[in-house]
């Protein structure tokens, strides 16, 4: 296991004004506790104990944390825990804000160039997804009842040799344009979700719902915590996808809407890629829709999101 080297270097020097006895004392507990999981027998345990262990004492002492600082740490991670259960997850909203969930994307969907296109990129997952969406056929729709401008939506699933991958299951999720998931209603509707699957050429198409901007819950440490920094909790206006075909790299992201203001002005969980954001077209009243469906005097919109998944090893 390639173990990262300790760094021994006592965090106190003339630069930070620590006298080197006090830097010295500090960086004997460090080593000290490092030590301490020398016989964890899990390499890869071990591994990430001792780097955490590194991190953590390299964050407290280079901001100099006081006692009364460690407190409100422990009081914000003990509300974070009261606030959270089965519905609401406070920790990964943590990560989320920080900026921690979308690191780890990074750092596991390294871009795949491998083929002759490249593999469409990944993002938050998100805590609003459910296991049990309901099927819908091609062009069907997910809204079940949710409100909102119409959507139609279309792609073709490929592999990154331009290959259409047909079978594809699809998962979508996204918010109503009052800015919920239904699971944030506590009446069991299930809306605004569905899964489909691609044809035999490996197309896809559905009605969804315009999607809107809308704040993650902030009602809680986490809202807290932005409110204080002066950072806003809303989310860039955005649709959910999750697309799993054999052998081939499971795809987490959503895509986003061009011309979205809150794009510019930052969405909160650090989610948008430039290649996620797509044109939403505007339709006016009475414009013929893609499958015959008959929507009155209602605008609506429709985008177009073609899929490339990477291999699965890759
Ligand atoms: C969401 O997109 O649904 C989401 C992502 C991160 C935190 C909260 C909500
Ligand atoms: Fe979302």
């Amino acid at each position: 296991m390639n173990n990262a080297p300790t760094d021994t270097t006592p965090t106190g020097t003339a630069a930070t004004g620590i006298p080197p006895e006090q830097a010295r004392v500090e960086q004997d507990l460090v080593d000290t506790v490092v030590a301490s999981f020398d016989n964890t027998v899990d390499p890869r345990l071990k591994q990430l104990l001792q780097s955490l262990t590194r991190h953590l004492h390299a964050f407290i002492r280079e901001v100099r944390l006081t006692e009364t600082e460690w407190n409100q740490a422990i009081e914000f991670l003990t509300a974070a825990g009261h606030i959270t259960d089965d519905k609401r997850q406070e920790f990964i909203l943590l990560s989320d804000v920080l900026g921690a969930s979308m690191q780890t994307i990074a750092v596991n969907n390294e871009a795949y160039t491998g083929g002759a296109a490249a593999a469409t990129e990944a993002t938050v997952f998100g805590p609003f997804f459910t296991e049990d969406a309901p099927e819908i056929p091609h062009g069907g729709d997910i809204a079940g009842g949710a409100h909102g401008q119409p959507c139609w939506v279309e792609g073709t699933v490929t592999d990154t040799d331009g290959n259409p991958v047909p079978g594809a299951r699809i998962e979508v999720w996204e918010a109503d344009d009052d800015g919920f998931y239904d699971v944030q209603y506590t009446d069991g509707r299930v809306a605004g979700r569905a899964h489909l699957y691609t044809d035999e050429n490996g197309k896809y198409a559905f009605w969804g719902l315009t999607p809107t901007p809308y704040p993650i819950p902030h009602d809680g440490p986490v809202g807290k915590m932005l409110e204080a920094s002066g950072r806003s909790p809303v989310r860039a206006a955005h649709l959910h996808f999750m697309v799993t075909a054999e052998n081939l790299r499971t795809l987490v992201t959503h895509i986003f809407v061009d011309g979205d203001p809150q794009i510019g002005t930052g969405d909160s969980v650090f989610g948008v890629k430039d290649s996620l954001i797509k044109k939403f077209e505007h339709q006016e009243p009475g414009t013929p829709t893609p499958n015959g469906r008959d929507l009155g005097n209602q605008t609506w919109a429709r985008t177009r999101f073609d899929i490339v998944l990477a291999p699965k090893d890759a």
